[in-house]
């Protein structure tokens, strides 16, 4: 008996290939869904095309380490680029077409406008990380004119990455829906990440502080505290217990304005940076009081 491999995807790598993939599909009415990654790809990111191909019928993933999303002390070098391993897991799913365009088919010689979001962008990831959303929302919308898809997938283990885009959407009128799915995660807690990659043994077992954190956090606050100052000091002193962890925010915020939070009355979310062995790490948690 014969057992047949999943077939890869069809990989594209020219704005003119894909559109002219997604125009096709469209003409024959096809619902076009479409997943943004940057690969390295992990369970989170196939949770999202597991979404999309349940709402779709035709499902397109970028693969793109944008380069304009880095700073310039950041890890665009060393970000794991694994197209063949990413297509294999991929072809468990029947994606319908993958696009990896070249830095130069994104970004030719001459590139120069750029998209900034306001308010919601600046706190947060957004302070740590200067230009990183602008970024985002810049190869974001690129990636949302290239491919015209009806529904764009998500995860909220970026949350604040989430809400950006959905500002942006919003704003600029982009005729997309935007869907947000949960944070996949280890056995042991650890949000999947494409730079738990770069995680030795000893650092991976310290990296599940933010897991604990978040637990912690959930914790007091169904015990009955509600002042954010504690609850933050409390984890701060928890994850600052580890040996090679240092905290860039510890943050209880207003899930929609991301604005700071004194007391947890309604529904809050505590967001966390954590460097463990000099690799960033970040993650989130909605509490409910
Ligand atoms: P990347 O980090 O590859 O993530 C792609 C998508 O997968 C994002 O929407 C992210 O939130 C989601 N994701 C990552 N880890 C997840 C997890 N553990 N559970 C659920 N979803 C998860 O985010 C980017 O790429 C880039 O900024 C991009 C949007 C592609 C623009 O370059």
């Amino acid at each position: 008996m014969q057992i047949s491999e999943p077939k890869k995807p069809q990989v594209v790598r020219t704005v003119t290939e894909v559109r002219a993939l997604v125009r096709a599909a469209r003409r024959e009415g096809r619902r076009i869904g479409f997943v943004p990654t940057m690969g390295a790809l992990h369970e989170g990111h196939l949770s999202l095309v597991r979404a999309a191909k349940e709402a779709a019928n035709f499902t397109v993933v970028s693969i793109f380490v944008n380069p304009t999303q880095f700073g310039p002390q950041e890890d665009f070098a060393q970000y794991p680029r694994t197209l063949e391993a990413d297509l294999q897991l991929l072809a468990a799913y029947s994606v319908d077409a993958v696009f990896a365009p070249s830095e130069q088919e994104m970004y030719p010689a001459g590139f120069d406008s750029w998209v900034e979001v306001g308010a919601i962008a600046a706190p947060l990831e957004g302070r740590c990380r200067p230009g990183h959303f602008r970024g985002v929302a810049t190869v974001v919308l690129k990636l949302f004119n290239i491919v015209q898809p009806d529904i764009a997938w998500f995860g909220q283990k970026d949350y604040q990455q989430a809400l950006v885009i959905q500002r942006m959407v919003a704003d600029l009128n982009v005729p997309v829906e935007i869907r947000v799915c949960p944070t996949v995660r280890e056995p042991d807690g650890l949000a999947m990440s494409s730079r738990n990659r770069y995680l030795g043994p000893d650092s991976r077992q310290k990296a599940t502080i933010l897991w604990q954190a978040l637990c912690k956090a959930k914790q007091l606050v169904a015990a009955g505290e509600k002042d954010t100052a504690v609850l933050a000091a409390q984890l701060r002193s928890m994850i600052a217990a580890v040996p090679g962890a240092q905290i860039d925010y510890v943050a209880f915020v207003n899930p929609q304005t991301l604005a700071p939070v004194r007391r947890v009355d309604r529904p809050v979310l505590v967001a966390l940076a954590v460097r463990i062995d000099g690799t960033r790490l970040i993650d989130n948690e909605l509490i409910t009081p």
